[in-house]
């Protein structure tokens, strides 16, 4: 006998780096040593503050229990006064300020909290997987929107315009963007902002990137004057703060919409764990300098994938900001995730094959700085022998 699965699920797959890191692991098992530069996930220690203040909040026989489902209040503090101080954007942190055990399950909450089922959604593509793969599970229909290099990877508000948006009730932003390291300006923003007001639809801007390798101040849309009557914003600790692994992210904005939102959270999870909240506090409050110091360390990084995109002949933008290199692929190579493929099977070397981002990113690879400069030298070599061995 067999159940069977409820409709949403002929929709969706299981995550990409779900199945690809299970078939990365295997080769692993076989004994290949592959270099991982495929994902975005901090190899980099939290400050040192940071892990202090989770080990002596962990000592305590009164951490352990359930928490607010709002979080302590200390933390909703610490993020608003993070918020003042990075993106210049004054919070109410009791009404305006939400913790989330990492903006992922965001996308998922705000989903449930907005749309209902046959309403649209629009969709960067390329763009994060998990807004088109959400709007489908709870419903609704993705409309993706192309962002393009000749944009400078922005939409283009003047082509949005111009399509039947009726139906589409939310948006999906993030600058600095991943996959293409493209920033949006205060002034994008803006234009952003007035589109969502004419044509009814609630922004959500995703913004975890904002303090990796950015030369720029980093930018809040709600920054934008009257920005809370139709954006909202996720931010995360995952990235800025090498802590993918604690789960810490947040969503801010108006008390009505974030009153919406814990009407679902607390319903589906609870309050993370007190010694993780009372370490985040102590990562929010992290120096300039300790930030500068992982930006050093990725931008050494950094070089060394040039190098190795080099070798493949890939063209990518210098300037672009979080925690990849987004390259295009030479037009002589047919099939580029075919070609990653070979690249991972035969010089055991994981790249993220842009096409899993959307279309737009069929002729692109994503390579990701967290990877010591041994295993990036590594992987050149591998690499090199592999295109010696090929040609
Ligand atoms: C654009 C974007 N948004 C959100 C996330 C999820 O981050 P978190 O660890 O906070 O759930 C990621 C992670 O890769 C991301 O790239």
């Amino acid at each position: 006998m067999i159940i069977a699965k409820a409709d949403r699920l002929n929709q969706v797959q299981e995550y990409y780096f779900a199945r690809k890191l299970a078939e990365v692991r295997a080769l692993m098992a076989q004994g290949k040593k592959i270099i991982n530069l495929g994902i975005g996930d901090p190899d980099l220690p939290a400050s040192k503050n940071t892990v202090q203040a989770l080990n002596a909040s962990a000592e305590l026989p009164t951490s352990h229990g359930y928490q607010p489902y709002r979080s302590i209040p200390a933390l909703r503090v610490a993020m608003a006064d993070w918020y003042a101080q990075t993106y210049d954007v004054t919070l109410n942190p009791e009404t305006e300020v939400l913790p989330l055990l990492g903006s992922k399950e965001g996308v998922f909450h705000i989903s449930l909290a907005f749309l209902n089922p046959g309403d649209k959604v629009l969709v960067p593509n390329p763009g994060y997987p998990a807004y088109a793969a959400v709007t489908k599970l709870v419903g609704a229909e993705p409309v993706y929107f192309d962002l393009t290099a000749e944009n400078n990877w922005l939409p283009n508000l003047d082509v949005l315009s111009q399509q039947d948006l009726s139906g589409v009730k939310l948006m999906w932003l993030n600058y600095p963007n991943m996959p293409t390291g493209a920033l949006a300006s205060e002034a994008d923003f803006l234009k952003i902002t007035d589109f969502a007001r004419t044509h009814n639809i609630l922004i959500v801007h995703d913004n975890p990137y904002s303090l990796v390798l950015n030369t720029k101040p980093p930018v809040s849309i709600l920054h934008v004057p009257g920005a809370l009557d139709c954006c909202l914003e996720l931010n995360s600790l995952s990235k800025s703060f090498n802590m993918a692994g604690w789960r810490v992210g947040m969503v801010l904005g108006q008390k009505d919409y974030i009153d919406a939102i814990i009407a679902v959270k607390s319903n589906l999870d609870s309050g993370m764990f007190l010694p993780v909240q009372q370490a985040a506090i102590a990562a929010l409050k992290n120096p300039e300098s300790w930030h500068a110091e992982r930006n050093a360390v990725y931008r050494r990084r950094r070089e060394l994938i040039y190098q190795l995109l080099d070798l493949l002949g890939c063209k990518y933008a210098t300037e672009a900001t979080g925690m990849f290199v987004w390259a295009r692929v030479p037009d002589d190579i047919a099939d580029v995730e075919d070609f990653l493929n070979s690249i991972l099977y035969e010089a055991y070397v994981f790249l993220t094959p842009g096409k899993i981002f959307g279309s737009n990113g069929e002729r692109y690879v994503r390579v990701s700085v967290c990877a010591t400069e041994e295993n990036i030298n590594q992987a050149i070599q591998n690499i090199h022998q592999f295109l010696t061995v090929t040609k």
